[in-house]
């Protein structure tokens, strides 16, 4: 199994004085933390991590000899592309692939195993995904609300997400932009389907986040 890692964001809600992928997390950055949940899974066995271009010796000096490290684009899709363009160079012959943010540090490699069992049942696209809390509002530029989705059919999608290569490569050819790979697989008409996410897969995004994460982490050790 092969996983593409988009790492190359700058992370500007986070703030740091470096890219968000290699803001250390109690002494390990978020791509090690991502890498290595991946990795323990048991399920992966190549791992491309895609990273800003001028940080890709320094990804590459946080992560064992195997993993490999090309640059990203300016946004995810054009980022996640290019992980799938050397995937399939390495990996000629593959048939799924996961795409799992380097921001959700903290995900349980048992998530990946639980995407990659999916895939092997026969989904050509897996999510990881969890109810929501807040009621969701729709709303318009100006703020006023303009509808509000019924909550018990909504849903938090999470990363990995898990795909056959070939669905996810059809859906990116036309070089959308999408922050969300299973939206331009769902958008190709493709079925989407859920497996249950976990609370640990959320995605550092603020410093609230982040300071979150060091907390939880002190209560797993
Ligand atoms: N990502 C990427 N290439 C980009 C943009 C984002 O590889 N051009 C990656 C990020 O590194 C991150 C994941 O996509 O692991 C999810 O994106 P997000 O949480 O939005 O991270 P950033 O784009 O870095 O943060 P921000 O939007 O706050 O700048
Ligand atoms: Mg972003």
């Amino acid at each position: 199994m092969v996983a593409v890692v988009p790492a190359a964001g700058r992370g500007l809600r986070l703030g740091a004085d470096t890219a968000k992928a290699l803001v250390p997390l109690r002494g390990v950055t978020l791509l090690r933390r991502c890498v290595d949940g991946l990795l323990d899974s048991g399920v992966v066995d190549l791992v491309v991590v895609v990273a800003p271009a001028e940080l890709v010796e320094t990804a590459r000096a946080e992560l064992p000899p195997e993993v490999v490290v090309v640059p990203g684009g300016l946004e995810r899709s054009d980022s996640v592309r290019a992980g799938l363009d050397e995937a399939a160079r390495r990996a000629p012959g593959a048939e799924h692939v996961l795409v799992h943010d380097a921001a959700r540090a903290l995900t349980p490699a048992a998530l990946v195993g639980d995407v990659v069992a999916a895939l092997r049942a026969g989904a050509v696209a897996v999510v990881p995904a969890l109810p929501v809390t807040d009621t969701i509002k729709a709303v318009d530029a100006a703020g006023v609300v303009t509808g509000t989705p019924e909550r018990a059919s909504l849903r938090a999608v999470q990363t990995p997400q898990g795909f056959t290569v070939e669905v996810l490569r059809a859906a990116h050819a036309g070089a959308l932009a999408a922050t969300d790979d299973a939206a331009l697989v769902e958008r190709a008409g493709s079925t989407v389907h859920t497996v249950p996410g976990h609370p640990l897969a959320f995605k550092i995004t603020t410093a609230t986040d982040l300071a979150l994460a060091a907390v939880l982490l002190e209560g797993l050790a």
